[in-house]
């Protein structure tokens, strides 16, 4: 790994141990509803079956464990592998009673699966944060039987996701001048759209060892709240994109982004909503 990519590696571990990490872990409620179109169409694509060892990379708070626990009950057991200890403790408190569960703090990077090779890896968003993909995939595919399945799901690019673009863009336009430059300047920089773009991440795969993998994007909307819109757009200009454009900037400028995401999203509502399109792609990569 370069030292660049060890740098932004390391940026995003600290990043889910600390404040994005303990939002994360906070919102897990109001995220679950959001994502469970992709959960959905996720577990209709990875296809876990009763008996199957999964490891869940990057498992979050526990609800795709769940889900995936479910599926592969009673024999089956998945691992949900997680480098957040923050995240961490919102899923142990939420799978305390889950038997076929085990929880593991430890970086995709360096991890290995402790006996038999797992069926099948699986991830929602949890793949796009790692500073050297090439080399967390192939370390992945160590605790992969052979012909065994990695399902993932990714964000396809910002500009395909108005849910989040439409908050992004009103945020950045009520900034004071000189406004920053939209994150990443990198396109493929770790983090939320690091995948958008389809043929590197099959790339990616191909380099880290599958020798086979397709992708297929999954249309959906994004249901937000349109009784109090403001207190809506408060919520969107803590997520990802739009959240990382906040963190830095000074009260004021905070209130006007809020409040410029409120004038944008207020003639979306639709009777209890405001509904948006999102797009996310669906990966399947065979050891
Ligand atoms: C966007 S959240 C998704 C969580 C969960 N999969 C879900 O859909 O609710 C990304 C998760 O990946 C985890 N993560 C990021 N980098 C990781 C790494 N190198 N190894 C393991 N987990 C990682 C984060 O801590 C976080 O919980």
């Amino acid at each position: 790994m370069t030292d660049q990519a060890a740098e932004r590696h390391a940026r995003q571990v600290q990043a889910w141990n600390g404040p994005m990490g303990e939002q994360w872990a906070a919102s897990e409620a109001r995220t679950e509803r959001g994502l469970a179109p992709v959960l959905a169409a996720l577990m209709d694509w990875a296809a876990p079956s009763p008996g199957m060892r999964v490891v869940d990379v990057g498992c979050g708070a526990g609800g795709t464990t769940l889900a995936l626990a479910n599926a592969v009950a009673p024999q089956g057991h998945v691992t949900g592998l997680d480098v957040s200890a923050v995240i961490l403790e919102a899923a142990r408190a939420r799978l305390a009673e889950t038997p076929n569960v085990t929880l593991t703090l430890a970086d995709a990077l360096s991890w290995r699966l402790e006996g038999a090779p797992a069926d099948l890896l699986f991830s929602r968003f949890g793949v796009m944060f790692f500073g050297d993909p090439v080399g967390a995939f192939a370390n992945l595919r160590r605790s992969l039987k052979p012909g065994g399945r990695f399902a993932f799901a990714a964000w396809a690019p910002l500009a395909e996701n108005p849910w989040m673009d439409i908050p992004y863009q009103a945020a950045l336009s009520a900034l004071p001048p000189p406004a920053p430059p939209p994150p990443p300047s990198d396109p493929f920089e770790p983090g939320q759209f690091a995948f958008g773009n389809p043929g590197r991440v099959l790339r990616l795969l191909h380099d880290a060892g599958y020798p086979a993998a397709r992708v297929r994007p999954f249309d959906f909307t994004m249901r937000f709240p349109g009784d109090d819109p403001a207190r809506t757009a408060a919520g969107l200009a803590n997520m990802g994109q739009t959240g990382r454009l906040m963190r830095d900037q000074p009260e004021a400028a905070r209130a006007w982004a809020a409040e410029a995401i409120t004038r944008a999203i207020t003639p979306l509502v639709q009777g209890e909503w405001i509904t948006l399109p999102a797009r996310v792609l669906l990966f399947d990569a065979r050891s």
